[in-house]
């Protein structure tokens, strides 16, 4: 399913079709993208598929995935893009992944206002919030220019590291022309 267009990308859902399996292997199986990412452990082909699978599901159940970022230039998914619904713990959080051959390149920040315009306006959520280790400079640049704001930071039991903690909210004219 397409989720969201822009100059050079199209969001979709992921599909547990080879192609998908391949480029969720270039993603998730390099250790350098992995290298902030939870515990920083790179993912083995089972590893990548269980991820898809829980994407796909999480999907279904939540209306929400780390949607695949496709380029429209080459027809090759080039990262994952979108949000995490946990609803007993930080609510909608906000992730994204690109595989190392399109990084510099401003795909992330393209993807990451399409996936976050998208899901404001189809969800209006009370708030979005993300984290990131405080050596990933490029993340707290995408969450400032999309209006998220910095919460300092927090130590995280589960990757062990310190994380900087970004919440968006909608502003207060935002929020009144909802009512
Ligand atoms: C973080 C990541 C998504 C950025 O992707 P990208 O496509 O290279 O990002 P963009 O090109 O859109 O750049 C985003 C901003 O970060 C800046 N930036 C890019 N690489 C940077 C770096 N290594 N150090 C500091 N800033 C950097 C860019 O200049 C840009 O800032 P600007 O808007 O002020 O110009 C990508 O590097 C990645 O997938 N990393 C591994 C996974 C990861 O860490 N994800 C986040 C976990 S919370």
């Amino acid at each position: 399913m397409r989720i969201a267009e822009t100059e050079r990308l199209v969001l979709r859902t992921w599909t547990d079709c080879p192609d998908d399996l391949a480029a969720g292997l270039r993603i998730w199986g390099d250790p350098e993208v992995m290298r902030w990412v939870g515990r920083g452990d790179a993912l083995d082909a089972g590893g990548v598929e269980a991820s898809i699978a829980a994407g796909i599901a999480h999907q279904e159940q939540h209306g929400v995935q780390h949607w695949a970022v496709v380029e429209r230039a080459s027809g090759e998914v080039i990262g994952a893009c979108g949000f995490h619904l946990d609803e007993g713990g930080p609510g909608l959080e906000m992730v994204f992944h690109f595989a190392r051959a399109w990084w510099g390149r401003g795909f992330a920040t393209e993807a990451a206002r399409a996936a976050f315009e998208h899901v404001v306006r189809a969800r209006r959520p009370p708030e979005i919030v993300a984290a990131h280790r405080l050596e990933n400079e490029a993340s707290g640049r995408i969450l400032a220019v999309l209006g998220f704001e910095d919460h300092g930071v927090e130590h995280f039991e589960d990757s062990g590291a310190d994380e900087r903690i970004w919440i968006w909210r909608p502003s207060v004219s935002e929020a009144e022309t909802r009512r």
